[in-house]
């Protein structure tokens, strides 16, 4: 079984969101499945040199663009076991980060135009493209539109995973006309056609053989019209050939046992967490004692993460005897929310706007609790991470969230954290308060950390889901 991936980031290359994670790491699952999977990704001028210099170039051709003949060239880097395949364009590609300008639509229709003209350059035919979210999510459609009938190109099946339906690759239809050299009728509400313009993402749901996305609740989610930011009606009609899978994280990689951010490895010795605790308050500049419990987020600061519940209730929080740290950067509106707090709450509050890999590590090995109220969440990794390190989820229950963290149950002694329902700030206040209790009940604390430690968020589980989707797709 050939497998090729087709996606906008992933770790250890580029990264701005989970996304990034999961396509680092599930194809060293799948390799154990006996996938033969690779990766293609566009070559992005973040990309670490230790990278690009030991990248070596497979191949060089001009591809159709419109009316435009364009470079493309093909790099290739064997990491960890799996090839990695990087699309070089400078004009497209050599810039800042990975999205957000002005040409985006023309920037991934050229990537996904190179990915299909790529294949037969870099002798690798798969017998599955694996498209995730919108970046990636034209290549269904140029497949069926220009790719099926050529020589060798025939028989290739296709899969979307859907990482966050929000967003979804809306631009002109002119701009689509143009660039994937696509007639009228694919410009109507049963295909491209999304509020009046044309959709990247809606073409990869309808033009693809299967569509997966990250959770089994997601899945049922967005079919509803609250979480399916108008592509509900498609979802539910689609519904036969939808599947959630629910996301593992590298066990490898988050390991406080070998992590070499962390100064104190541990696994399960709770004196050796405290240690890091410690250290961690110390570094921050908050009180160094173990007996306050420290509530940590990990988090890009945007409105899905629910941050506008913390904003809601941030006096009621900061009045209780528990610590925050945050680490992320994003909206400026919860940037200064939280620069504000630690300003005028500096014992109970610390806000590291910033994004370091290394800090986030000893914050979750440092923290007792992991706030993540999110407001959506297709999986949310920041959670699986977190109780890896032996911090305690407290979570809304929507998506992932639901799947993967269950609230601690009084009577029957169960459960790997805290959760609420509903989207209410004053919901979000009582468990939060109610987690900060329990922490100080040292026999229900252990109890958790029990359950927590009978959990598997490894990918091997799923990763066998996704080896049988494509099994049973090109059988
Ligand atoms: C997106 C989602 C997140 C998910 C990740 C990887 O970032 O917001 O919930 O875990 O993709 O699938």
């Amino acid at each position: 079984m050939k497998v090729l991936f087709a996606a906008s980031e992933a770790v250890p290359f580029i990264k701005t969101g989970g996304l990034a994670d999961v396509i680092g790491s599930l194809p060293k699952e799948l390799a154990k499945q006996g996938v033969d999977v690779r990766v293609i990704l566009p070559k992005y001028e973040g990309i670490p040199e230790k990278y690009t210099a030991a990248m070596e170039l497979v191949t060089s051709f001009h591809l159709q663009m419109g009316w435009r003949q364009l470079y493309c060239g093909i790099f290739k880097l064997v990491h960890e076991g799996i090839v990695f395949y990087f699309v070089d364009n400078e004009f497209y590609f050599r810039r800042q980060g990975c999205y957000g300008y002005g040409d985006d639509a023309e920037r991934f229709a050229y990537y996904c135009r190179a990915v299909l003209d790529a294949l037969p350059r870099i002798d690798f035919m798969p017998d599955v493209i694996h498209c995730h979210d919108w970046q990636a999510g034209m290549i269904p459609v140029l497949y069926r539109a220009h790719f099926e009938y050529q020589e060798h190109y025939a028989g290739i099946k296709t899969v979307i995973t859907i990482h966050n339906l929000k967003y979804q690759g809306v631009f002109g239809q002119n701009e689509f006309r143009d660039y994937f050299t696509l007639g009228d009728e694919h410009f109507h509400g049963n295909a491209l056609e999304l509020h009046g313009g044309a959709s990247f993402l809606k073409g990869g749901l309808l033009y693809s053989d299967y569509i997966t996305t990250v959770s089994p609740t997601y899945a049922e989610e967005i079919q509803t019209p609250y979480y399916g930011e108008n592509l509900d009606s498609l979802l539910r009609s689609q519904s036969h050939r939808l599947q959630g899978i629910l996301n593992g994280i590298d066990y490898e990689e988050f390991d406080p046992m070998t992590d070499p951010n962390l100064e104190i490895n541990y696994r399960d010795s709770m004196p050796k967490k405290l240690l890091n605790k410690n250290k961690l308050q110390a570094w921050l500049g908050l009180p160094v004692d173990k007996d306050i419990p420290l509530i940590a987020l990990v988090t890009r600061l945007v409105d899905q993460k629910g941050l506008a519940l913390i904003e809601r209730v941030i006096h009621e929080l900061l009045a209780l005897d528990a610590q925050f740290v945050v680490v992320g950067t994003g909206e400026h509106r919860y940037e200064s929310l939280f620069r504000w707090a630690a300003d005028t709450y500096p014992d109970k509050m610390s806000a590291q706007i910033l994004f370091d890999e290394g800090l986030a590590r000893q914050v979750y090995a440092g923290s007792d609790l992991f706030l993540m109220p999110s407001l959506f969440e297709p999986c949310g990794i920041g959670q699986l991470v977190a109780m890896r390190y032996r911090s305690v989820p407290i979570v809304r229950e929507t998506g992932g969230l639901k799947d993967t963290v269950l609230s601690y149950n009084d009577e029957t002694g169960e459960g790997t954290g805290f959760s609420f329902t509903h989207y209410n700030a004053h919901d979000m206040l009582y468990t939060v308060e109610r987690a900060v209790s329990l922490y100080r009940d040292p026999a229900v604390w252990s109890n958790i950390m029990a359950n927590i430690k009978k959990k598997d968020f490894s990918w091997g589980k799923s990763a066998k889901q996704y080896a049988a989707l494509y099994g049973a797709l090109t059988r």
